[in-house]
């Protein structure tokens, strides 16, 4: 009985101290695509699918925004751009998922490399 205790609670254990996110690329893509469906209740899209706003897939595809300048502009904001990481942090699957923020900007990112 008390060794099935201990082995109980080492395993408990293990589950807490496992690193955050074990991501494969195909569920950080998936956290992406929420983060750009539900970034302020609206998402990204709201303006960004707006053809006078940056096209963020097509700008990634062509080379024109790398991910240091896209990190930059959601955490900072610009202009008409809103800064945009505290929204992210807050979205249900990026706290499900125990993402760090650069996770985060790493999951948008990635969805809208694909
Ligand atoms: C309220 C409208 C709005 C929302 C919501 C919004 N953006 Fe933007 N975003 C803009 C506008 C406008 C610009 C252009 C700013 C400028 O260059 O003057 C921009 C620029 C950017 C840029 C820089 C593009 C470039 O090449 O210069 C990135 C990256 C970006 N947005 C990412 C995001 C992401 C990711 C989200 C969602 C988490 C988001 N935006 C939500 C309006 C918005």
């Amino acid at each position: 009985m008390k060794k099935t205790l201990i082995a109980a609670a080492t395993i408990a254990l293990m589950g807490l101290s496992a690193p955050s996110f074990a991501a494969s690329d195909a569920d950080l893509e998936k956290v992406g695509k929420k983060i750009y469906d539900r970034a302020f209740g609206r998402g990204c899209g709201a303006c960004h699918d707006i053809a006078t706003n940056p096209q963020l897939a097509a700008l990634i595809k062509k080379g024109e925004l790398d991910k240091a300048k896209f990190a930059k502009i959601v955490t900072e904001g610009k202009n008409g751009m809103p800064a945009a990481l505290k929204e992210i942090m807050k979205i249900k699957p990026v706290v499900k998922a125990g993402l760090t923020e650069e996770e985060a900007i790493d999951a948008v990112y990635k969805f809208l490399s694909k």
